[in-house]
Formats: structure tokens, C-alpha cells, sequence
């Protein structure tokens, strides 16, 4: 979903830019702050960046798309991290993603039309015992099947 929102240099990226501007390694560390800041990189604020920091744009997309941390587009409102770690892996972690896939019709790191949800992928997140694990907006669903996801995507819909 592409988004028309304009977004602006906030007062901490700025002030963390500052401390950031000499240091080594700053480009990575002030791209992971943006992102913190925004959900994702905002092109403005990509232009922006270089701009202040002397950096070519396509360096800093270069960094942007190396690392599949960083993302591009807006996250849905509800962002559903799908563990791909060693243990989610051999429990089926693959599964609930293609599962996810077709109960919202949308794909990996892309966006519902009606912008409520993404699906990502992400390294473990440290419930290796609940083997397989999602996260919906800080909350753990684990030892899952399938058949979970549809009541668990109903719920967080009527939030
Ligand atoms: S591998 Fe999924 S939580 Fe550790």
C-alpha cells in the first residue's frame, strides 16, 4: 500500500543523527533509529537523511534493501511477526506463513488493502519452547496450527 502521509525528521532522529553524524557504522544505526521512529523508512525521510549526512541516495537504499530488517513500506496497523528461528522452522513456522497468506489475500511484507495487517518474518524471538510462535502487537501466540489462525486474526480484527 503505498501511502501519501508526509513525514518530517522528528525531534530524537534529529538529535540522534547529531550524536550519530561521526561515528563509524552511523548510516546503519541512525537507519534502524528512523525506522523506530516511523515503523519503516519513509522515502522522504531517506531523501532527507542523505541529504544531512552527504550520502548518496543509493547508498543508503543499497543499506536499506541488504538488510531485510529494514522496510520500506508502512507496516499494517497490526504487523504479525511469524518466527522462522531453527525451532519455529521444523515445527512448521513455513506453514503458518502460507497460511496467513491466503486467510488476509496478501503476501510476505506486504500490506492488506485495508492497511490492518502485514505478515513478516522474523529470527527467533526467544520462545523457542512454544515452537510455533507468532507476535500480533507484542502479544505471543505459540504451539500453533493452522486451524488457530482464523479465531486469532478474528480477534485482533475486532479490536
Ligand atoms: S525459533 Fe522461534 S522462538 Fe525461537
Amino acid at each position: 500500500m503505498q501511502t501519501t502521509e508526509e513525514y518530517k525528521i522528528t525531534d530524537a532522529l534529529a538529535s540522534f543523527v547529531e550524536k550519530w553524524r561521526e561515528k563509524p557504522g552511523n548510516l546503519i544505526m541512525i537507519l534502524h533509529k528512523a525506522q523506530d521512529e516511523y515503523g519503516f523508512i519513509p522515502r522522504k525521510i531517506a531523501i532527507e537523511l542523505g541529504r544531512i549526512l552527504d550520502v548518496p541516495l543509493a547508498k543508503i537504499y543499497g543499506v536499506i534493501t541488504f538488510y531485510n530488517f529494514f522496510k520500506l513500506e508502512k507496516p499494517g496497523k497490526h504487523n504479525i511477526q511469524v518466527c522462522t528461528g531453527t525451532a519455529c522452522y521444523l515445527k512448521g513456522g513455513i506453514d503458518i506463513i502460507e497460511e496467513l497468506e491466503i486467510l488476509l489475500g496478501t503476501g510476505i511484507n506486504t500490506v492488506t488493502d485495508d492497511g490492518l495487517f502485514s505478515i513478516e518474518s522474523v529470527r527467533c524471538i526467544g520462545c523457542c519452547g512454544l515452537a510455533p510462535v507468532l507476535l500480533i502487537d507484542g502479544e505471543v501466540f505459540g504451539k500453533l496450527s493452522k486451524d488457530d489462525l482464523p479465531k486469532i486474526i478474528a480477534d485482533i480484527r475486532d479490536r
